[in-house]
């Protein structure tokens, strides 16, 4: 049985007030058969730790460079992630990969680096809206997969987490009905299979973003191969967000 999991990913926002009142709240939600992740800014990480501490919240980052220390201006590595309490790590969202030429190559890299400092990475995959009207979906999800987790152990592979976050369907008002992301979430679990084998293929956890809020969460999280949702924009409303992980754990 896998444990469903409701992720935030706040994206570029909250100064440092709006992170603490939108951290104070994730702090009051109670424990439950589901878990939860908040990926706030780089800078609200430190937040993260001590408003969270000792709650059922966990919290992670939203991008890594794949190298422990050293000259990489303006870059974070996992260990520095590791040091202020967070246990995961967005890889490979599509932003990054569109906005900021992010391959399947420096994705991978950072899906190894961040799982062998001991994080969890939450690899995130999907197609455009050009890539699915000429049938692409399938090929597209696969090779972001296979790509993205290229050299990484069965043991590992069924302790990380994978985002099918449709390009089109990501800050649109408009989410995939739930049988188009139960469709694609199913050929990632095949991939999985493939790939790692049974066992990994029914452990590891596929989330299903874009565009999920309170009112279509529910119609996710019931189909089989959809275990939870990485929610942006409702993530940002602390009652609703809270109001999904509450779903998640029913
Ligand atoms: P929205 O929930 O705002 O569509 O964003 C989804 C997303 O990109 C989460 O990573």
């Amino acid at each position: 049985m896998r444990r469903p999991l409701i992720a935030g990913n706040w994206k570029m926002n909250g100064d440092r007030q709006e992170a603490e009142a939108l951290l104070k709240a994730i702090a009051g939600a109670e424990p439950g058969k589901a878990d939860l992740v908040v990926c706030p800014p780089f800078t609200a990480l430190a937040q993260a730790q001590d408003l969270l501490r000792d709650t059922v919240a966990q919290w992670g980052a939203q991008n890594v460079y794949p190298e422990p220390a050293g000259a990489y201006t303006g870059e974070i590595s996992p260990q520095m992630l590791q040091s202020l309490g967070c246990r995961w790590c967005i890889c490979g969202h599509s932003e990054r990969r569109q906005l900021f030429g992010e391959t399947d190559e420096l994705i991978n890299r950072k899906v190894k680096a961040v799982l062998d400092a001991g994080l969890t990475p939450i690899l995130c995959v999907g197609e455009s809206a050009e890539e699915r009207q000429n049938g692409q979906t399938a090929s597209i999800v696969q090779r972001e997969v296979e790509a993205g987790l290229s050299g990484v152990s069965a043991e590992e592979a069924a302790r990380l987490v994978i985002a099918y976050e449709p390009i089109w369907a990501i800050g649109a008002g408009q989410a995939a009905t739930a049988a188009e992301a139960e469709e694609v979430c199913s050929w990632i679990r095949e991939c999985m299979f493939r790939c790692f084998g049974t066992e990994v293929s029914g452990q590891v956890r596929i989330l299903y973003g874009g565009s999920v809020n309170g009112r279509n969460v529910s119609d996710f999280l019931k189909e089989p191969d959809i275990d939870g949702a990485l929610i942006g924009g409702a993530s940002l409303r602390a009652e609703e967000f809270i109001s999904m992980y509450n779903r998640a754990k029913a």
